[in-house]
């Protein structure tokens, strides 16, 4: 049976699941909402104008296009309850609801989900006041000298709201920021102090339908804006997968001590955890795990690494998601390896000025084993594709190994011009080391 499928989001990582959705044999129409000028581009695909917060205007076009399935790609609308609203018209759909989501939408959530069910994370404090934070953190640096201390707003901070510090004048203007100026709004109302961890990241997803967890892929992203990890945090400046430093061994190691413990307790409170778990975690020098986030979807830029190595139907595991049969399903691979790399605008993460037109998308559409996932883009007056945000192209390389997939992404980035264009030129150099 052909069914008709709603993307809500409209970045590189909705690019990359309507790209994905599309090779399903099992898809009539695909429709993202808002999506991007890229998404229009795939076959049977088109974008419709409501936001990601109009849940009303949403199930409404669901009901009236016979949509079998929607697909939720950002957290706001999973932390606003965009599940509960589609389910309670009957709506099947993809993602956790609004209280599972809380492993997002709450730091304080999330690590007291944690410390009680003993998954492996930092130590760490709950604090609302400036004053008592301050006490804590003098402590805190006389007892561990040399050691970092990571303040984190509470709640949704677009990325933002995580502050690694050195010294007690950094955690106080980090503080004031979070706690006084309200940087953040009612987010960060609450902070959460948090022992600085150090080793390698690698972001670890699962599919899971809140009983049975598959893990996908280990990715790591890079987060700062220039080449050797400096300058900057940013939402990713580009991505590769699988991590061959993240064995088979500690994935598995992972679903014991961290995917399953939580979605475990999740069920346990009430309401199973349905969709994407994405785990940050922290792997220590001596080989430990510990938990640095968790989020509640798809990563961006991970998606547009990991999901262009998948085999099996995504439409097959979503569906079984969303009507927790996931028990059946077996996740296959491809062999190899996928690089993304993100172009930006210049002046990111930044200000940055919009509607520069972007040259040389056709060319690389020729190129074999490269996909261009717009992130940011717009059409202007003239029908041409320009720059509309931040990040604007996330250009992925697939190849039979690290040093293939990595010379076709750079390949096709050269091969792409926007005025004041800037990208990282070291995108995988842990994997190179
Ligand atoms: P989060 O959003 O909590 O993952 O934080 C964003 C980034 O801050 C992470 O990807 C890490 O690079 C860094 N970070 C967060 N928590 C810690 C920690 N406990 N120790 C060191 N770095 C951290
Ligand atoms: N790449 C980090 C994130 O999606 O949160």
């Amino acid at each position: 049976m052909m069914m008709n499928v709603l993307v809500i989001g409209g970045g590189g990582r909705e690019h990359t699941l309507v790209w994905k959705l599309a090779q399903s044999p099992q898809i009539g129409r695909l429709f993202c909402a808002p999506g991007n000028p890229g998404i229009a581009s795939v076959r049977n695909a088109e974008s419709v104008p409501i936001s990601v917060t109009d849940f009303d205007g949403l199930t409404k076009f669901a009901q009236e296009n016979n949509v079998a399935l929607t697909v939720v790609g950002p957290e706001t609308p999973l932390i606003a309850g965009i599940v509960d609203a589609f389910e309670a018209k009957g709506l099947r759909i993809f993602g956790p609801a609004r209280e599972p989501s809380q492993l997002e939408g709450s730091k304080v959530y999330a690590k007291e989900l944690m410390r009680k069910c003993g998954i492996p994370t930092a130590d760490f404090v709950v604090q609302s006041d400036l004053g008592e934070s301050m006490t804590y953190a003098r402590e805190y640096f006389a007892v561990h000298p040399g050691k970092k201390l990571v303040v984190k707003a509470e709640g949704e901070a677009a990325g933002k709201g995580v502050m690694v510090c050195d010294t007690l004048d950094e955690v106080e203007s980090a503080l004031r920021r979070i706690l006084i100026d309200r940087e953040f709004g009612d987010s960060g109302s609450r902070v959460v102090l948090e022992e600085g961890l150090v080793g390698r990241e690698v972001s670890l997803m699962a599919f899971t339908d809140g009983v049975t967890v598959l893990p996908m892929l280990p990715a790591q992203d890079h987060k700062r804006a220039r080449d050797g990890d400096e300058g900057p945090n940013t939402g990713g400046m580009g991505a590769y997968a699988p991590t061959p430093f993240f064995t088979q061994e500690m994935v598995d190691r992972a679903l014991e001590i961290v995917l399953k413990p939580a979605v475990a307790a999740i069920k346990s409170t009430g309401i199973p955890y349905k969709g994407v778990l994405y785990a940050g975690l922290m792997v220590e020098p001596d080989g430990n795990i510990k938990v640095l986030e968790f989020n509640c979807r798809f990563g961006d830029p991970e998606t547009e690494v990991v999901l262009p190595l998948l085999d099996t139907d995504l439409m097959d595991i979503m569906v079984a998601v969303a009507d927790a049969t996931l028990r059946d399903i077996e996740l296959r691979w491809r062999d190899g390896t996928a690089v993304t790399v993100v172009m930006a605008s210049g002046g990111y993460p930044g200000s940055y000025e919009k509607g520069k037109v972007i040259d040389g998308l056709e060319q690389v559409q020729e190129l074999s084993d490269v996909v261009i996932f717009h992130s940011g883009t717009e059409r202007d007056a003239s029908g041409s594709i320009v720059t509309g945000g931040g990040r604007v192209l996330s250009v992925t390389g697939v190849g039979s190994d690290f040093n293939q997939a990595r010379a076709r992404a750079y390949a096709a980035v050269r091969a792409v011009h926007f005025e004041g264009a800037h990208y990282r030129t070291d995108i995988g150099h842990q994997a190179m080391a």
